[in-house]
Parts: C-alpha cells; sequence; structure tokens
C-alpha cells in the first residue's frame, strides 16, 4: 500500500533544512507535517475498486471534510447525492460510456489510445456519489461577477477535500467527469439551473499506485515545477523554483524508504544521459557535462563544460570530484580507462537500437534512485511511438506507401542512418534505402562509397543531419546526377539537428523521431498514394 511516491520532474532536491518549519511557532509538529504532506502525494484518482463498504463514520468525516472546503464568496454551492439505487448507478454508468465513445471520437489520432485507459469504476466502487452545484446561483455576485466559474473551482475545493481525507482513511476515491451534465441532471430529477460536475466513485481498494494512471499508462507527464511557475511576467522563470529543498525529505523523516541514494556528483561525457537526469529532476547530482550539451539549454548555463566527444579535460574533469561519469561507445574507450585508472567509477553505454535506449535510460534511472519516475517517461515514449506505428499502419490500410528515405549523417564521406535512426525512420512511417548498413556500429562501416548506390535506390525523402555542422540541401542537390532523385525533384529534402536525432537517448525517442514522423506523413499526404514517384 503506497510507499515510495511519484515526483517526476518536480526539479526539487534533496535538502537538510526541510524539517525546519516554515511558519516558526505556528508550524505544527514534524509528524503532523508530514501526514498533510503524506496525503498530498500519496492521493491518487482511483478506477479500480475491491467491493465491500465504507463505513458510515467514515463518510460522515468524509463529508465534513468536503464540507469545510474554502468557498467564493462562502457561497458553498456543493450538494452531494449518494446513489444507492443500482438501477441508477447503471444508467449513470451507461452515461458515462456514451460520453466515453464521443470523447474517443473527438480524439482522434489519440482516441484508440484513449479507449484503453480506464476512466470510471462505477459498478465496482462501493460508493457512488454524485457532486453538483446548487441552482440560484447567480444571486452569489460576490466573486462570481467576473468569474461566474468560481462556483466550479469552490465546490473542486470541496472534492480534494474529501479526496485527501479519503486517502488517510484507506478509502479509494475517483473522479469521473466524462458525462453529459443535463442527462445526469435529469436522471438524479435536479432542479433547473443545478448542474453536476462529478460522479465520485468510492470505497476501498486494494492498492494505491505510486504515479498517476495516466502516467503509467504514457498519456500524460507530471510537468517540471518550474515550467509552471513564474515570476514577475508570464514565462519569466522563478529562480529558486527547482532549487527548493524538497517535501519528501520532510515525509522521509517520518517514513523511512524514500531518501536519496545514488551517485552525487555525476559527469555526463555525451549529451544524452544529462537530458536524462534534467527530466528526471536529478540535475542537481550533475557536476560536470560535454561541450556539445543543449538539451536542455539552461545546462550549458548551469554546469562546467568538460568534455567533447573523443577528448576529456581529465584534470579539469577530476577537480570536479566525480563519483560517477557516464560515457557512450567504445569511441569513448580511452577517457574512460584513464578515469577509472584515477579511480573514478565510470559507465559507458553502447545503445545502438530503440530497445538499448530505453534500456539504458531504465539502468541510469535506477542508478539515482529513481526508477518509479523513469517507468512514467519510458511508457509514454513507447506509447508514443506504438501510437505513431498505428497512425502508419492505418495510412498504409488505405492505400498509401512508405517513402522511401535516405539519412545522411555526414557528407565527405558520405555516411548513412545509425542503427536507431534507421528503425525510427521505420516506427515514422519511412523505410531506409541503406538498411545493411544501418546494422554497423561504427560510421566507417556506413560510408556510402558510390553516391550513384543513392540514384539507383532513388528516396523519396532526403534527411540531412550533419553531425554538428549546417546541412546544405543544395549542395546535395548539385551532386551529380543526384538532381534525378525523386527526393530532390519533388524538394523533400530536410534537415533534422542532429542534437535532436544522433544522441541515442530521450532526445530522439522524442522530438527526434516526431520531425521524421512529419516529414514522413507529410510525404504521404502528398504522394503516399501516387505509385510512380
Ligand atoms: C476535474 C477533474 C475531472 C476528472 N475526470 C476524470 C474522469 O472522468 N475519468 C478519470 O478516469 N479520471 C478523471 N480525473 C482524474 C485525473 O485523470 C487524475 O487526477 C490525473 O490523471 C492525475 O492523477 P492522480 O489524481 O492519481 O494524481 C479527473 C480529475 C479532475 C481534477
Amino acid at each position: 500500500m503506497g510507499g515510495a511516491f511519484e515526483f517526476a520532474g518536480d526539479g526539487t532536491q534533496a535538502g537538510t533544512h526541510m524539517v525546519e518549519p516554515a511558519g516558526g511557532a505556528m508550524a505544527w509538529p514534524l509528524a503532523q507535517r508530514a501526514a498533510v504532506y503524506r496525503a498530498i502525494f500519496e492521493r491518487r484518482d482511483m478506477r479500480h475498486f475491491a467491493g465491500g463498504e465504507v463505513a458510515t463514520a467514515v463518510l460522515h468525516r468524509l463529508l465534513l471534510a468536503a464540507h469545510h472546503a474554502p468557498s467564493v464568496g462562502f457561497m458553498q454551492p456543493w450538494r452531494l447525492i449518494r446513489v444507492r439505487d443500482a438501477a441508477l448507478r447503471q444508467r449513470l454508468h451507461a452515461l458515462v460510456e456514451q460520453e466515453r465513445q464521443r470523447t474517443a471520437e473527438a480524439l482522434g489520432e489519440r482516441g484508440a489510445a484513449f479507449l484503453r485507459l480506464k476512466v470510471q469504476g462505477i459498478l465496482d466502487a462501493a460508493e457512488v456519489w454524485v457532486v453538483a452545484l446548487a441552482e440560484g446561483r447567480e444571486s452569489h455576485v460576490f466573486g462570481r461577477r467576473t468569474m461566474p466559474f468560481m462556483d466550479v473551482a469552490s465546490a473542486a475545493c470541496a472534492i480534494q477535500n474529501m479526496w485527501l481525507a479519503a486517502r488517510a482513511e484507506g478509502v479509494g476515491l475517483g473522479w469521473v467527469s466524462i458525462f453529459e451534465p443535463a442527462a445526469v441532471a435529469a436522471v438524479l430529477d435536479m432542479p433547473a439551473g443545478a448542474l453536476p460536475i462529478a460522479i465520485l466513485c468510492l470505497g476501498p481498494v486494494e492498492r494505491f499506485d505510486d504515479a498517476p494512471m495516466l502516467q503509467q499508462a504514457g498519456w500524460a507527464q507530471r510537468l517540471p515545477l518550474a515550467e509552471v511557475v513564474f515570476e514577475d511576467r508570464w514565462g519569466r522563470p522563478c529562480a529558486w523554483v527547482g532549487r527548493a529543498p524538497n517535501p519528501r525529505d520532510l515525509v522521509a523523516a517520518v517514513q523511512p524508504g524514500c531518501a536519496d541514494m545514488g551517485p552525487r556528483r555525476i559527469v555526463c561525457l555525451t549529451e544524452e544521459t544529462t537530458e536524462w537526469l534534467y527530466l528526471l529532476g536529478q540535475e542537481h547530482r550533475i557536476v560536470g557535462i560535454s561541450g556539445y550539451t543543449v538539451r536542455p539549454r539552461r545546462a550549458r548555463q548551469e554546469k562546467p563544460r568538460v568534455s567533447a566527444f573523443l577528448s576529456a579535460k581529465i584534470d579539469q574533469l577530476l577537480a570536479l570530484k566525480p563519483d560517477h561519469v557516464f560515457g557512450f561507445s567504445d569511441l569513448q574507450a580511452n577517457i574512460a580507462a584513464e578515469l577509472i585508472r584515477a579511480g573514478v567509477a565510470v559507465t559507458v553505454f553502447n545503445q545502438r537500437s530503440v530497445e538499448q535506449i530505453l534500456a539504458m535510460l531504465a539502468q541510469v534511472a535506477a542508478l539515482v534512485g529513481c526508477s518509479d519516475v523513469a517507468a512514467g517517461h519510458l511508457a509514454a515514449m513507447r506509447a508514443r511511438l506504438q501510437g505513431m506505428q498505428e497512425a502508419v499502419a492505418q495510412r498504409l490500410a488505405a492505400g498509401q506507401r512508405r517513402p522511401r528515405v535516405y539519412f545522411e549523417e555526414w557528407d565527405e564521406p558520405l555516411i548513412s542512418a545509425i542503427r536507431w535512426v534507421s528503425e525510427l525512420i521505420g516506427i515514422a512511417g519511412g523505410e531506409d534505402i541503406f538498411p545493411e548498413l544501418a546494422t554497423q556500429p561504427h560510421g566507417k562501416d556506413r560510408i556510402v562509397h558510390d553516391p550513384q548506390e543513392v540514384v539507383r535506390r532513388a528516396p523519396d525523402v532526403i534527411i540531412g543531419s550533419w553531425c554538428g555542422k549546417k546541412f546544405r540541401p543544395e549542395r546535395v542537390a548539385q551532386r551529380p546526377g543526384w538532381s534525378d532523385i525523386p527526393a530532390v525533384r519533388h524538394g523533400q529534402v530536410f534537415e533534422i539537428k542532429s542534437a535532436d536525432i544522433l544522441q541515442p537517448g530521450p532526445a530522439a525517442l522524442t522530438d527526434g523521431v516526431e520531425q521524421l514522423h512529419r516529414i514522413i506523413t507529410e510525404w504521404m499526404d502528398r504522394h503516399g498514394h501516387d505509385r510512380t514517384v
């Protein structure tokens, strides 16, 4: 039951001063403060229930908690209806089911993924309660003249109170809002003007998950705190957010097992591990990065740059007193050897395929004690790739064909796509014209010795990503014989920045593959049905 918390990307870090009460003498004792945060961080929206019942005394406390919520002008707009009649429950369930189908249609490409989500537990929950806004709200002008929806905000506070109290009571609660309000109002004989906003499913559950179900399913991720907090102007960051002490430490103080672990002074010799640690909210562990790092942008400002790809400033690097160094590939073997001899722990990954990238990300996350948080991100990446494949399959079923894609990693000599790029081209809807080269791990083995071979393989799309150098499509078009290539004839020559696709980490599996998918599906829209291009 419960246990570790999900703090995905909240950007906070461990701090020893956490237990100091912010409010001085007015603050509660440590254990009580911890209990409040525990309820907040362990509350979950529940859709799976274990039958049973909720004792009347518990229900009574939950209702009191709801009724003690804040409300605009103290209007207390909430009305709570217990649904005991099994036939009524069935009708509510049917209304939700109806709206679920409509929502799926409205979601378009994501509709199928949405239908796989469980979005209600109306038939299984011990209790069903409907929360509605009372009629006659027009008379409440205080706080609602410019924002009449403050009544909904107030009722949401009541539901949140109930949600937190239910978690502390060990009772699961799920908020279902997928319904047509007028239909629910009619089922429950509500007066004109009353507005149902929630069907609450309530009852015993087998477990509370550590992370939101929608996160585990890869539907959405919690945003980093720094992304939603501004100072003075919209979009202007608030400097200390993300560096604030972590409330998790307060909870950990009374509940062992949530403490920070793993290396605390990491040097990342390549970009992908840096990006990943930032995504995990673990950037405070990084003490040095690669000079090529651009993701996230702020890493360049925040961290010393101590390495190129093939070389590193070993003295400077050691002066940072790293307790772990992450590297990539046999090309960094010499740097790694020097560091190991100097007594540093070094992990050098050698991921080449999409699966190997995902495995590397899971291993890095485990090293810094973030497996749970990582699982959500990885599930989201997998889900997006799967969604892309499904969208491509639909296009193929509708008679479109995959474009032949030539991906150029370097121009002098020509080097074609590395394995993960080749795989991502396939996932995004294309077909790599040099699949036999993609399996070669080393650039020298992916050289296209005869440029006329590209002409012969007649790619429909050419994508350049000249490893750190600006791509020049006009030069590609000027190569002898290349003006006959369909991609050149139809202006289908594009660049994807190497930072987005040639790093075997989060970038390639998110922004990189999205760009591939956009280029490829735009080609399919225009030429996918045309067999002669
Ligand atoms: C206003 C509101 C309406 C919601 N409606 C639904 C719903 O219809 N079905 C559902 O499965 N979850 C619903 N949820 C739950 C959210 O999906 C959930 O809060 C979110 O995914 C985060 O997960 P967590 O609550 O477990 O932290 C709703 C939540 C809110 C605040």
